[in-house]
């Protein structure tokens, strides 16, 4: 792998925290960042490198998948020591140029040659500053070293300001060197659904309208939105779930085999499936959480959360059922629910079979169709449900499952979505990232239902929290002749 300087602005912040460092140090005892390597920090705050390297040990402590078993002493040599803190404000491009001159001195320590991995862990409003400063000072440059930026969500509010900010990364950067972050695609299990699909004989041939009665996808949290109601008031559930993780599973359950694994041909089939899609205004649900009692304790409504208005008409719960109009999936219903304050965090694809012909067994209408569940979180693996003979006299028949848990593979402990996604792009594979026009036709999407709800007076319902949203989305189902599953259980 190519050396390489990471710089992440917004060093000193949450995700740095909670995901970024913690992620490094589980590729470090992996043995895969590459040898010549280092990490500037870069943040307002008066900070020193020793400061930094104090937080990313405590960090490492406090969230990473497993404990740090390692020595010390090496692990202060040859990871800490590669920690440095650079103090910008991103809003005053005098300090651009310091920094620049800080980075090549650091080349000359770790022999990263120029390359450079900038991840843009700040609020959105700065991805355009940084870039064109990044642009203005020259950090940027093709002179057989590479620059490759990293984007977190969101990307815009909608298509319009979506459209601005690429065409403001695009004065810097080409297409191929920018990764923009869908963390749900470093995931496990969602990496495994090309792979369930496309590696077994037995899926893809009833992959389609003639087998599948419809699919759900859940993303469901028991949280609140805590601190984050600023960013909430401007997002809600469908801005925030539903525009990004909820389409790119959405895509990878529902495209066509690529012709190849390469990136782009992967992603021209998910984008294929964006531009499929439809929806009717009847088919949306929204949902605020209000007030509710969760394990005896009173938990408040999103009205009366921090930084939200007390006639707030924001979403925290969206459904809806879309439809992918092509040959494979035309007729067949894909229901999707995200929302928080549930009953249960979990995140799952539930795929329904259509009952078989009504002969033979199948003559009992009571009898149960089979269900393929793939449990992204938090139990990644695979439940199949089917029927099969009560051991014993007579002919009962009743509903067992195989259940697959990934971690019963030799004790394996899946890496956090981040490392893969760090991983990757230090090695320069943004298949798990995705492509512009995936974000353009997937605001599309969100724009019109946006467009609906926006136009409309009416109130929003509000569903108590620890419940499982509005009786609306119940309806949405019912009318269908359908249930929303819970969370799988063996
Ligand atoms: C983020 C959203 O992208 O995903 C959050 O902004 C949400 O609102 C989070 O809580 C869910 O991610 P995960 O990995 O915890 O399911």
């Amino acid at each position: 792998m190519d050396p390489c300087i990471l710089v992440i602005f917004g060093g000193t912040g949450d995700l740095t925290r909670r995901k970024l460092y913690p992620a490094l140090c589980n590729l470090y005892r992996e043995g895969l960042l590459p040898e010549g390597f280092a990490v500037v920090s870069v943040g307002r705050r008066d900070l020193s490198s020793e400061q930094v390297r104090e937080t990313v040990m405590d960090s490492i402590n406090e969230f990473s998948r497993q404990p740090c078993s390692c020595n010390l002493e090496e692990l202060e040599q040859s990871f800490l020591n590669r920690f440095h803190y650079y103090k910008l404000d991103f809003a005053d491009s005098t300090g651009y140029g310091h920094l620049k001159d800080f980075l090549e001195e650091l080349d000359q320590e770790y022999n990263t040659a120029g390359n450079r991995v900038f991840f843009l862990a700040v609020a959105p409003e700065y991805f355009s500053e940084i870039s064109n400063d990044l642009h203005n000072h020259n950090m940027v440059i093709n002179n057989g070293s590479w620059q490759r930026v990293v984007i977190e969500k969101p990307f815009g509010q909608d298509l319009d300001s979506a459209l601005v900010l690429n065409a403001e990364l695009r004065k810097t950067f080409g297409e191929q060197n920018i990764y923009r972050i869908d963390h749900y695609l470093g995931k496990e299990m969602a990496q495994s659904i090309m792979v369930m699909r496309f590696a077994n004989a037995f899926f893809e041939p009833i992959w389609n309208n003639k087998y599948i009665d419809h699919v759900q996808i859940s993303i469901c949290e028991t949280d609140g939105i805590g601190t984050r109601g600023g960013y909430y008031e401007q997002s809600g559930a469908l801005r925030d779930m539903v525009q990004n993780h909820m389409m790119q599973l959405l895509t990878l359950v529902a495209m066509e085999p690529p012709v190849d694994l390469s990136t782009e041909a992967i992603r021209d089939e998910k984008v294929k499936v964006l531009r499929s899609l439809s929806v009717k205004r009847e088919d949306v649900v929204r949902g605020q959480y209000g007030e509710g009692i969760v394990d005896g304790q009173r938990l408040k409504a999103y009205r009366d959360e921090d930084k939200v208005a007390p006639d707030s008409n924001m979403e925290t719960f969206a459904a809806l059922k879309v439809f992918i109009e092509n040959f494979r999936w035309a007729q067949v219903p894909f229901y999707l629910r995200t929302g928080k304050r549930l009953p249960h965090k979990y995140a799952e694809i539930l795929i329904k079979f259509k009952k078989i012909p009504g002969v033979l067994y199948f003559k009992d209408s009571s009898l149960n169709p089979n269900i393929l569940t793939i449990r992204v979180q938090p139990d990644e693996g695979i439940f199949l449900k089917f029927n099969t003979k009560n051991p014993g006299p007579g002919q009962t028949i009743i509903p067992v499952s195989m259940d697959f848990y990934q971690h019963e593979i030799d004790g394996f402990n899946s890496p956090e979505a981040y490392e893969r996604l760090l991983h990757d792009v230090m090695r320069g594979d943004s298949t798990l990232f995705t492509r512009w026009d995936e974000v353009e036709y997937s605001w599309r999407f969100v724009d019109q239902i946006e467009r609906w709800w926006h136009t409309s007076n009416e109130p929003i319902p509000i569903y108590a929290s620890g419940t499982w949203g509005p009786k609306e989305a119940d309806l949405l189902m019912k009318n269908d002749g359908r249930e929303w599953f819970g969370p799988t259980k063996s």
